[in-house]
């Protein structure tokens, strides 16, 4: 197959050259890519599957074209260590947080964290002291996490910082002010960037957080990169963390059969990062900018967030988030009437839609989405609401019980309204984001209980409740 990056890219060359090869396999998965000879649906599905063992590499992996790979993307970012996930960053968040300390060690998070690093904190027992974002007042919209935040919690002697960075409305903290910090006290940071990887491929972008000095490095490829679905990257400096330790907790969580596609896509967006990173992301760039003007001149009143009302390198230029309460409509009816048109977007609540772009999408993809999108806007425009902050960025939690403990607690269910002071063995998100509203061990104030039934009827997806209707909550006996 005629492949430009296949020549730079050790396991996209060994996913191709396998399939340009005739084998007789008597070895898993048990599809054989002959699955078609039993039915066509299925063959569609499996058949352009092959694993890494005895498919991209021997079955004892002779050839070490994984390392090669891995090893060329340590050298792409800048790092000691990289390693390939089929997990998604949900693994690649456990995977590390396994490796930092013992059961009761505490550990700085901020509460923007995505569900993996709080099933990671169930996993490992560390205890979590909970960091909340500053809110723009203008937007709403978190900013991140400042300094004296993490000044606070010091003196609790946390053994890691974690952060999410970008947000997943694309804001960004002050990272050199806060792991120049972290690191007077030798205190590592571990920075969750799944919505980052296109970071610190243009001046124009962002710098890359290992660039700003992080310890850690977690990255979806198949979120802001082209990458195959659940493909992530862990990337790690070994100056304050193990790295020994992180290797034995990575492959004690990933899989023993991973799949090629996913492998191979990351050493296929690593190598198109490095010959064509600066154009395409800059493509990128031009294109987003050129949408949002042309949508916002359809509008009085500015609609969308956007870099220049942020401090410099605290946003992410490529993010598109529309600010529906500013035009006085639903994102969630915005989106209903997009998903008539086929089109999706990655995020809609009432005040806020999210559309993801990426190097994949070309002007002609922003065309469509434009042309569909301004009658919506306008037929549905009212009078402005005022900025209301998300449910997801406003509650301060109140801990009652360790998260472990009460994942592990005998339970039972109550009706909503009993459900108030007691202590929550769910943890329940609105989703997406899928950050955390309530935690396991958390108290259940009258603020979560009634935020959620007013998110829910305002037309989100209540996420990993046991009573999806909310009802009943499951709380700890
Ligand atoms: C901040 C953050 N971290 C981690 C994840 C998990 O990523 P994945 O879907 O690759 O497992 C997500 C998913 O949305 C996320 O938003």
């Amino acid at each position: 197959m005629n492949s430009e990056l296949r020549k730079s890219a050790p396991l996209l060359d060994a996913y191709l050259s396998y399939f340009e090869t005739q084998r007789t396999a008597f070895t898993i998965p048990g599809h054989k890519q002959k699955a078609h000879r039993l039915d066509q649906g299925l063959g569609t599905v499996v058949d352009t599957d092959t694993p890494l063992y005895g498919g991209l590499d021997e079955i004892k992996l002779t050839e070490g074209t994984l390392k090669k790979a891995e090893a060329l993307a340590a050298s792409l970012w800048g790092a000691d260590y990289a390693r390939f996930s089929t997990g998604g960053s949900t693994h690649a968040n456990q995977a590390i947080i396994l490796a930092l300390g013992k059961p009761g060690d505490k550990i700085a998070v901020t509460r923007t964290a995505h569900r993996s690093v709080l099933s990671a904190l169930v996993l490992t027992g560390l205890e979590p002291i909970w960091l909340t974002p500053e809110i723009d007042s203008a937007t709403g919209v978190p900013m991140g996490i400042p300094v004296s935040e993490l000044e606070r919690v010091l003196d609790q002697k946390p053994i890691a910082l974690l952060l999410t960075e970008p947000g997943y409305l694309g804001t960004i903290s002050e990272l050199p002010a806060l792991i120049s910090k972290a690191h007077e006290h030798s205190i590592p940071v571990i920075i969750d960037a799944a919505w980052g990887a296109h970071f610190g491929f243009n001046d124009a972008l962002p710098k890359h957080v290992l660039q700003l000095g992080a310890d850690a490095l977690i990255t979806s490829v198949h979120k802001a990169l082209p990458g195959y679905s659940a493909s992530a990257l862990l990337l790690a400096q070994g100056k304050l963390l193990n790295l020994a330790r992180i290797e034995q907790s990575f492959e004690t969580t990933h899989t023993t059969s991973p799949a090629g596609a996913p492998l191979a896509s990351i050493d296929a967006c690593r190598a198109l990062l490095q010959t064509r990173g600066e154009e395409l992301t800059g493509r990128l760039l031009d294109n987003v900018k050129a949408f949002k003007t042309s949508v916002q001149s359809n509008f009085d009143t500015s609609i969308f967030l956007n870099p220049e009302q942020f401090p410099t390198g605290r946003f992410d230029p490529v993010k598109i988030v529309l600010r529906a309460n500013v035009l006085g409509l639903s994102g969630v009816d915005v989106e209903k009437r997009l998903q008539k048109a086929n089109i999706r977007v990655e995020m809609a609540d009432r005040d806020t839609i999210v559309f993801l772009a990426t190097l994949a999408d070309n002007a002609d993809d922003f065309t469509v989405l434009e042309e569909a999108l301004v009658p919506i806007l306008k037929s549905l425009q009212g009078p402005a609401r005022e900025t209301q902050t998300s449910l997801s960025w406003s509650v301060v939690p109140k801990v009652g019980i360790s998260t472990r403990e009460a994942y592990f607690a005998d339970t039972e269910f109550v009706l909503a309204k009993d459900a108030i002071g007691r202590i929550s063995a769910d943890l329940i998100a609105p989703y997406p984001p899928g950050v955390a509203v309530v935690a396991p061990g958390e108290v259940l104030t009258e603020q979560i209980v009634n935020g959620l039934a007013a998110t829910q009827q305002a037309g989100v997806r209540i996420a990993y409740a046991s009573d999806s209707t909310l009802a009943t909550y499951r709380v700890t006996k």
